[in-house]
């Protein structure tokens, strides 16, 4: 049992990260073997539209492209889970992560009927963002379910969704220009909620990586 997990955020030891470390965790407690990946280490660019990936007798499932990313798109096809965590920029993922649903959504679909890849990889998707939970439910939700909707179709197993709103974004709201936030709001909402949010995210990473399937 392998669990791949990604963080997507640029920053390596902020909500993102402390919710994906708590993935892991779990994911280890039921005895997978995982791997931890910080995105913005590596070299890699969105598709390059090269369409390696479509050629007739080429090597299929897999990107071509000479870069950092095509190796761990063949580590993903290959594990059993993946859990991804993303802070949201402008009601998105980061760019890091859109080129590589880019690059991994492309390179398993033909364009015609079928997949190249004939396995199944569950997904754990992990939000963070400043919104609070009403406006992600409301606004941005309809949004991310297509991006759950690309990894089904893409890896073809269970995709599940936890979001983590109105985060705390830096240590001292009062060395930057930040007056739309309320300092002590977000503090009391951290120390109230986000306890909740890692240990989600801890069951997250037990139940994708589940005992019973291992
Ligand atoms: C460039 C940029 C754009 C952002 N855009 C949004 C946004 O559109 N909506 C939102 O709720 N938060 C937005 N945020 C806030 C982050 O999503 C939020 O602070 C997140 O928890 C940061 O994750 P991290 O602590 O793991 O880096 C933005 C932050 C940055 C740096």
């Amino acid at each position: 049992m392998k669990t791949i997990i990604i963080n997507a955020s640029p920053r390596k030891s902020w909500n993102t990260a402390q919710l994906l470390r708590e993935a892991r965790k779990g994911a280890e407690s039921v005895g997978a073997e995982t791997e931890y990946v910080d995105l913005y280490d590596l070299n890699f660019t969105g598709c390059r539209s090269c369409l390696a990936c479509k050629r007739k007798g080429g090597k299929h499932p897999g990107c071509a492209w000479k870069d950092d990313l095509s190796p761990l798109i063949d580590r993903i096809l290959a594990a059993d889970a993946l859990i991804i965590g993303t802070p949201i920029y402008y009601g998105e993922p980061t760019a890091q992560l859109r080129a590589l649903m880019e690059r991994l959504v492309f390179c398993v679909a033909p364009y015609e009927p079928g997949s190249y890849f004939d396995g199944k990889v569950d997904v754990g998707l992990i939000y963070t963002m400043n919104a609070p939970q009403a406006y992600y439910e409301t606004s941005l939700r309809p949004y991310l379910d297509n991006i759950e909707r690309l990894f089904t179709m893409a890896l073809h197993g269970e995709v599940r969704t936890y979001a983590s709103c109105d985060t705390l974004q830096v240590k001292d709201y009062s060395q930057y220009d930040m007056a739309y936030f309320d300092e002590a709001a977000k503090r009391a909402h951290r120390d109230e909620q986000f306890p909740t949010d890692l240990a989600e995210c801890l069951k997250m990473g037990e139940e994708l990586s589940g005992w019973s399937r291992s």
